[in-house]
């Protein structure tokens, strides 16, 4: 019998491997053959460590399950009797069912490491398809899913690719940005250890795409299972001829290889980014000129996110038309949205754009893990709005979001019940900024410390009016005048807190016993 316990850092940090532990144990002392597969997650983090038993009428799912459920469950395997912990079918889990996978269609289906399973699973068509009709229609098939960067910014990921290939040069690169940074964002972690050939796959494509024939793949250090996959997957991709020279057989050369963050959060940032895989401090560089023209070493580069290249061999396997099909005006495609913080249902939940927010938080996330009231949630990271639920009906769009001065970011969502300060989650937005900063520019250096005084000022009730006017006016300043993101964006968090919670500002100053 072949069962299923995630390996995925989320599985494993409530248990999975006490719990592969206790099925091989089980196994033993009842004379079993059972062969456990570690996969990925599906993404119901709830329900993690989240077990599946290949059956005669498709994989059955139980969770959660600890390690002392086991030797029960297995008894009650073996018996053909119900369990307590049986969700049923795992296809059929609403919550699964609902879902459009198209960049996740394997994760949590397949072993990550094996080569035949991702090929079972559609794995290298899309390889085939460029191989089939060369680097330029391939851009123009990217081009037409109109498949926008994940990573946050939106841009048109083909629009990007047709920079790099028309700028001359003798070595271009591929960097897939995986430092994922976002507070309540994993879908570049799931799938990294969940589907490392596709990662490889997307690279490899966009290396023929572009004439590039080296990459890089840049995983935060707080990922080290996602690591340890990928350099793992590269390895027996390069055994069986996916990496190299003359990948599968065709005239085209690539390569790529690991690189390991060291914990700054503005090394996401891509100029950060290329700096620290050039073996140098993280900090951001002017743009002009973009990565697409002068980037790594020098050298034309396209840099995206993890998830945008992962969605790549979908699209020239399916074609970019049924890719465009879904979604809502700009947004085509899907997006992998990550449901996190006070939630009842956690996880990775990939759909086509226009979903609203309300939607996603009441009814999918099911509302709080606390069970009191949704008071505020955080969409698109740190330096994301805080939305009310007044905004509960913007739908999940790029533009939709930022006309109600928004953000959806990586597509992380963050949950608050009505226990949350919002004043404090403000301060909070401010002190983040000042702790990560790369110290390049000044209206991020040293605004984002002074807007912690000035938090702390309205917090301890020193002239309320006067010192919000003052905030909304760095604010202002941080927002046009910062040199990248980070200190550029911090004003949506703080801002939103401000307009949309007001009553939170006046809380009376704390006593001072
Ligand atoms: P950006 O708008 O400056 O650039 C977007 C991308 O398009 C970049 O790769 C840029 O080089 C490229 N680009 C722009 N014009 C181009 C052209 N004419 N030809 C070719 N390429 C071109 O945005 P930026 O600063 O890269 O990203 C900001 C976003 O990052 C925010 O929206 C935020 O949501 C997101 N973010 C994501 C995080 C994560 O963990 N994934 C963390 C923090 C922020
Ligand atoms: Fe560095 Fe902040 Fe300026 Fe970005 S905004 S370049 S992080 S100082």
């Amino acid at each position: 019998t072949r069962i299923f316990i995630p390996g995925d850092a989320g599985a494993v940090a409530v248990g999975a491997d006490e719990v592969a532990g206790a099925f091989e144990a089980a196994a033993r002392t009842r004379g079993l053959a059972l062969d456990i597969v570690r996969n990925g997650s599906r993404g119901l983090y709830w329900l993690e460590p989240m077990v599946e038993v290949e059956t005669s009428e498709g994989r059955v799912a139980y969770g959660p399950v600890a390690a002392e459920d086991v030797p029960a469950l297995v008894d009650a395997m073996l018996a053909g009797e119900p369990h307590a912990l049986r969700v049923g079918p795992t296809e059929e889990i609403p919550w699964l069912k609902r879902q459009t996978r198209l960049t996740f269609a394997r994760c949590g289906v397949v072993d990550p490491l094996s080569l035949d399973d991702y090929r079972a699973y559609g794995g290298y068509r899309g390889l085939e398809q460029t191989l089939a009709i060369g680097p330029d229609a391939t851009i123009e098939e990217v081009v037409q899913s109109g498949l926008r960067g994940r990573g946050g910014a939106g841009f048109p990921t083909g629009v990007k690719w047709r920079t790099v290939a028309g700028t001359r040069a003798e070595q271009k690169y591929i960097v897939c940005n995986a430092d994922e940074g976002d507070s309540g964002t994993f879908a570049d972690r799931m799938l990294l250890e969940g589907d490392p050939f596709v990662m490889i796959e997307g690279m490899t494509i966009a290396g023929i795409a572009v004439g590039a024939t080296r990459g890089y793949i840049y995983i935060r250090s707080e990922y080290p299972h996602a690591v340890a996959a990928m350099k793992a997957a590269i390895e027996t991709a390069r055994r069986h001829g996916y990496l190299g020279r003359e990948i599968a057989g065709s005239a085209f050369d690539f390569d790529m290889e690991v690189r390991v963050g060291a914990g700054a959060y503005v090394c996401g940032e891509e100029t950060a980014l290329l700096e620290s895989l050039e073996g140098r401090r993280g900090v951001v560089r002017a743009k002009p000129p973009l990565p697409a023209h002068k980037g790594l070493f020098g050298q034309p580069t396209v840099i995206n996110n993890a998830i945008s290249l992962a969605t790549v061999p979908w699209i020239l396997a399916e074609g970019a038309a049924a890719y465009r099909d879904f979604g809502m005006g700009r947004s085509r495609g899907t997006m992998p949205i990550q449901i996190a913080g006070n939630v009842k249902h956690g996880g990775l939940y990939e759909v086509a754009f226009g979903v609203t927010l309300g939607e996603l938080v009441d009814e999918i996330g099911g509302g709080t893990a606390s069970g009191r009231p949704v008071r505020a949630v955080q969409v698109g990271g740190p330096l994301g709005a805080y939305f009310p639920r007044a905004l509960f009906d913007t739908p999940f769009d790029y533009e939709a979001f930022a006309g109600k001065d928004g953000l959806i970011g990586h597509g992380g969502i963050v949950v608050f019940d009505d226990t949350v300060d919002m004043a404090k989650q403000a301060r909070f937005a401010m002190e983040f900024c000042a702790l990560e900063s790369c110290g390049k520019c000044t209206p991020c250096r040293i605004g984002s410390t002074r807007g912690v005084e000035t938090m702390d000022k309205i917090l301890r009730g020193e002239e309320r009016d006067k010192n919000r006017v003052l905030l909304e006016d760095l604010c202002h300043t941080m927002k046009f005048g910062s040199l990248c993101a980070l200190g550029g964006f911090t004003p949506y968090p703080v801002l939103s807190a401000l307009h949309h919670f007001p009553e939170d500002f006046d809380a009376p100053a704390p006593s001072l016993e």
